[in-house]
């Protein structure tokens, strides 16, 4: 059995270098859910996603599930704006704005940590996620924001 302060002592490890690169810090500005900042949501979704792989004792690539999972709702629009959003689909298109943004700005992505992003919208994106983190992600995401929509911003309360 991994023990929590493993996985959180694992998880600052992998985080740190993608969240202090390319514009993540842009992503405390907008809202994604309720009172919950979309860096707040993307810090939670590959958090229970590593939580997820660790405690289940899937074998995965830990590296690339947390960076996947940091960058795939790195959009970098407040969607609820009508004139910052690209274009009115944003739950349909913003997989892929997020994977055009991650490429730019991480030129060594890899093609899981691309699955990661442009699938994790999947059933409403009609291709489905290829690799087990993929999937991980996706699965985590839809709780993630279940969550936030509930129940406001659920991390605050949470002490992370
Ligand atoms: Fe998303
Ligand atoms: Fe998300």
């Amino acid at each position: 059995m991994v023990e929590i302060a493993e996985i959180r002592e694992k998880f600052d490890e992998l985080a740190r270098p993608t969240l202090q690169s390319g514009r993540l810090y842009q992503l405390a500005a907008f809202v994604q859910h309720g009172t919950t900042t979309t860096l707040d949501h993307v810090i939670a979704v590959a958090y229970t996603s590593l939580f997820t792989a660790l405690s289940s004792g899937m074998q995965v690539n830990e590296g690339e599930l947390v960076r996947g999972a940091l960058l795939h709702d790195y959009y970098l629009y407040d969607w609820h704006d009508c004139k910052a959003a690209p274009d009115k689909w944003h739950g349909f298109t913003h997989p892929r704005h997020a994977l055009n943004n991650a490429r730019a700005d991480f030129p060594d992505l890899s093609p899981l940590e691309q699955d990661i992003i442009l699938h994790h919208m999947f059933p409403l994106v009609p291709i489905p996620p290829r690799s087990k983190e993929a999937w991980i992600v996706s699965a985590c995401d839809k709780l993630c924001s279940s969550a936030e929509t509930m129940f406001g911003n659920p991390y605050a309360k949470g002490g992370r």
